[in-house]
């Protein structure tokens, strides 16, 4: 590990890819040319589908050689000649390895060439390379194309040494219809009129970046803007959707100078623009390319009639995260995807921060807290992973942009901040933007630079959390001196395991005491807290910890006892501990049922609402079974009085947390049948059939969610019209999703059906059977896996690995586990067969908490008093 550490830090400083210092098993691009500069002339034919393009490559070669390889996908040379050489290469293309060997019959000399390629490529109808998004206007239909690489589509737009180590400065030009706007990661120079109707764009130089970061897109667009620090901000949608940009705006412009400062650099680029497509993916949401942040539109606009608080709240977010990413990303890149984390997990930690510093009234650092819930769950069973890990090929890098890499990477970081401080935290990082500005770093050139800043050596914690894969498991004991802190390992099965340490920084604070007392605790090393004994103590006070905390029962029972005292954080830590140490069966589940019952409507409306959505999560499980009833009547006797008080109108003044809970409250009341809330949601939806000016924002993402699911064939058809006769995207797209989600079988059928058709736009198809999968999934995925070729078409390629597979992971049928195993050992390549591993984990945890924990909940509802 540690002659890796150095090996690539070397290649860093001396400014070379990585690859030259590669395992030898890493399957990258020879080293001996590397390019310098890209020159590129595109022309698309967006009605064809197709394009022709035309490139000159500054290369550097290193040493002679009668061969270069670089690569391409889906392309084709046309004429192919190299500066200096005197006849033109053959040409051989490796569809696998997805690149293009040029063999000259005579040595290229060592030093500066230019690479021209004449090609022609595709144009795909899923976001890979370049891609077209149709949509709806008044009078037919219009097509808009765009742009997505990471994290290695660019060789399906540009013959390129695609791998993020090489760097390379990029000019574009493209011919685009003269009455459209062309956008890319830099202003445009100049502009040519051409016959035609055409016209020929220039774009400035970008600065030196990876390949994957380069953008284009080109369509009926508009776009509003404003001048921040010196950069033209600007939101480019399609036309007539600039009033639902202005939030994203405003966002951008206040986050801009957030970062400026935080980073201690300036924006590198003089204008930024957030550009909105009207469709969507099964693998992103936005992509970060350098002052051409792309969004699927439902990830960017903000319309009062369609929006609701918590699209606010994404949307900030995700503005905030591709944002950081400006800096930690496209300004300093990971040298190779085993450090992806460096990306991910930073500018998921990046975006609560920012969001939070703007959005104080959120409580972001809470809902956090289930962030590092959804890690914790997947890095406690099979198939996880360190947060730092081998990358063999690029089908591998698709599947680290996992929940390991972006929720344990933010939840470890904001332990490490927590730990060292947030100035000597900040410090470190300035730091590290300013010596590896444009250019590439592995993970110990970060923690390097938080040694040099903070008074605690940050490294040896920071190692232990994203080298080995799993979760501490900090037991708490009672002694008469106060409490005994011993290390294990948390296991989704109870098992843990005998040897793994951490050095886990742990907080302990009395209930109502000023002091905290800190502390590292190994497996080798526990330690003893001086406390008074029969007070609450709380462990991993404020919660910045990644690790779990089972309190022996003299220690569980006074935080109980107290627990309406405790701040929000230990309360909402102490429900998703206690729950997911009752699924692993370390603690008794009836912890977690008196738990819940000791909620009241004056509890925070962030603990409230995780607290619905584990109470229907459980609900899910109980699909079919005995139990379920005695179970709802317990859940409902919990979230009703919650919801009593919260009621369905927004009372003036209420904290915007509260228009989270109702929503999450009606969503459990709703799948958990309670007959007033379908009564009521159902008398609104009719309201709304007539009068579709009668429900806005929040209120109506519930109501239509509480009628789709409960929907029978008449509500189902209704919607369905509705979907059919809306011309806006953005509403289509949520009916479209709607029709997929509801409990109803059949209806549930018709929905599969619906999605083999070409009724819903194609990106929006997928995303139907993946509703179905919410309820259904066994349904859903034996449907996928008898239409897979049709389905993987509508898919980027980035997806086809894990949609099917993905589709499987809700269900809790032990039979499942090896459908889907046969179908990934069938269809998957054996480097990307990890998010099938994952669900089938994910399968045989849902079965064994069924057979398990569910009895034991029946038995504990039935043991209580009502
Ligand atoms: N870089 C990713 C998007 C990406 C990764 C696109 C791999 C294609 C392949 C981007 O920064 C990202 O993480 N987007 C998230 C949103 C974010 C708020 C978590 C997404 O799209 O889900
Ligand atoms: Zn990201």
């Amino acid at each position: 590990m540690h002659m890796r550490s150095i090996a690539l830090a070397l290649v860093a400083m001396v400014s070379v890819g990585a690859a030259s210092a590669a395992p030898a098993d890493r399957i990258v691009l020879p080293t001996n040319v590397s390019p310098t500069h890209y020159d590129i002339a595109i022309t698309p034919n967006a009605a064809a589908l197709t394009f022709t393009g035309s490139v000159k490559i500054d290369i550097d070669v290193k040493q002679a050689a009668n061969r270069i390889v670089l690569n391409a996908a889906d392309l084709n040379f046309a004429k192919v000649s190299v500066s200096g050489a005197s006849a033109a290469p053959a040409v051989s293309y490796d569809k696998t390895q997805e690149t293009a060997t040029l063999i000259f019959p005579a040595n290229i000399s060592a030093g500066a060439h230019v690479l021209s390629i004449d090609y022609t490529g595709k144009i795909n109808q899923h976001a890979a390379g370049l891609f077209a998004l149709d949509y709806d206007v008044a009078n037919g239909k219009k097509r808009a194309l765009f742009t997505q690489f990471e994290n290695s589509d660019a060789r399906r737009f540009i013959p390129s040494w695609d791998e993020p180590g090489h760097k390379a400065t990029f000019t574009l030009t493209a011919t685009v219809p003269a009455d459209e706007m062309a956008v890319s990661n830099t202003p445009i120079a100049s502009t040519d009129t051409l016959s035609g109707n055409l016209k020929r764009v220039h774009f400035a130089a970008s600065p030196k970046m990876s390949s994957y970061l380069l953008f284009f897109g080109v369509g009926d667009f508009e776009r509003i803007s404003r001048k921040v620090n010196g950069v033209d901000v600007g939101v480019i949608v399609k036309r007539g959707d600039t009033a639902r940009a202005a939030y994203a705006l405003d966002a951008a412009s206040h986050i801009l100078p957030y970062y400026e400062d935080y980073f201690g650099v300036k924006f590198p680029l003089p204008k930024l623009d957030l550009i909105a497509g009207p469709g969507q993916s099964q693998f992103f949401g936005a992509m970060e390319n350098w002052g051409a942040i792309f969004y699927f539109e439902g990830a960017l606009l903000i319309d009062p009639k369609l929006s609701t608080e918590s699209d606010k709240r994404e949307i900030y977010i995700v503005i905030a995260h591709e944002m950081a990413h400006q800096w930690f990303g496209d300004l300093v890149t990971m040298a190779w995807w085993d450090d992806l984390w460096l990306n991910e997990g930073f500018a998921s930690w990046m975006e609560v921060k920012a969001t939070d510093h703007f959005n104080p009234e959120w409580h972001l650092w809470l809902d956090s807290q289930n962030a590092k819930e959804d890690a914790m769950r997947v890095d406690a069973r099979g198939g996880t992973h360190p947060i730092i890990q081998p990358i063999k090929d690029v089908l591998q890098a698709n599947e680290a942009f996992d929940t390991i890499t972006y929720e344990k990477g933010e939840s470890v970081i904001r332990m490490l901040e927590d730990y060292v401080g947030a100035d000597a935290f900040r410090a470190g990082v300035r730091n590290y933007m300013k010596d590896h500005a444009y250019s590439n770093t592995v993970t110990d050139d970060l923690w390097r630079e938080l040694d040099k800043t903070s008074t605690t050596p940050v490294s040896t914690v920071a190692h232990d959390f994203t080298l080995q894969a799993g979760v501490p498991l900090i037991r708490v004991t009672v002694t008469p001196k106060g409490l005994h802190l011993t290390q294990g390992r948390f296991t989704n099965d109870g098992t843990g395991d005998a040897t793994t340490s951490w050095h886990v920084p742990v907080s302990v604070q009395a209930l109502g005491a000023s002091n905290i007392w800190h502390g590292l605790v190994t497996r080798a090393q526990p330690a003893d807290v001086a406390e008074s004994t029969n007070t609450a103590v709380v462990v991993n006070a404020g919660q910045a910890g990644y690790f779990r905390t089972l309190y022996a029962p003299a220690a569980f029972a006074p935080l109980a006892a107290h627990f309406a005292e405790l701040k929000a954080a230990d309360q909402l830590g102490l429900v998703n501990d206690t729950r997911a140490l009752a699924y692993a069966g370390y603690e008794p589940f009836g912890d977690f049922i008196s738990l819940a019952a000791k909620v009241t409507p004056q509890t925070d409306p962030t603990v409230l609402t995780t607290l619905a959505g584990r109470l229907e999560g459980i609900d899910s499980l109980y699909r079919e079974l005995p139990g379920q009833a005695a179970y709802r009547k317990f859940a409902l006797g919990v979230l009703d009085p919650v919801f009593a008080k919260v009621g369905w109108t927004a009372k003036p003044g209420e904290s915007q947390n509260v228009a989270l809970l109702r929503q999450a409250l009606l969503e459990a009341l709703g799948q958990m049948g309670d007959p007033a809330v379908i009564a009521e949601a159902r008398r609104r939806f009719a309201g709304f059939v007539k009068d579709q000016s009668s429900l806005s924002g929040d209120m109506r993402d519930s109501v239509l969610a509480i009628a789709a699911g409960n929907a029978d064939a008449a509500t189902w058809e209704q919607l369905h019209t509705l979907a059919k006769t809306t011309k806006d995207s953005l509403e289509k797209r949520r009916y479209y999703r709607l029709l997929g989600t509801a409990y109803n079988r059949d209806l549930a059928n018709e929905a599969l059906k619906l999605a083999m058709t070409d009724e819903a736009e194609v990106t929006t198809r997928p995303s139907i059977i993946r509703e179905v999968a919410g309820w259904y999934p066994d349904m859903a995925f034996d449907f996928a896996v008898a239409n897979f070729e049709k389905i993987n078409a509508m898919l980027e390629p980035d997806s086809r690995n894990q949609f099917e597979v993905g589709l499987a992971a809700g269900s809790y049928n032990r039979a499942t586990i090896a459908k889907v195993k046969a179908y990934a050992d069938a269809h998957i390549a054996a480097s990307a067969r990890q998010d099938s591993v994952k669900a089938q984990a994910s399968i045989a945890e849902y079965a064994t908490i069924r057979e398990k924990r569910l009895p034991e909940i029946d038995s504990v509802l039935a043991a209580r008093k009502h």
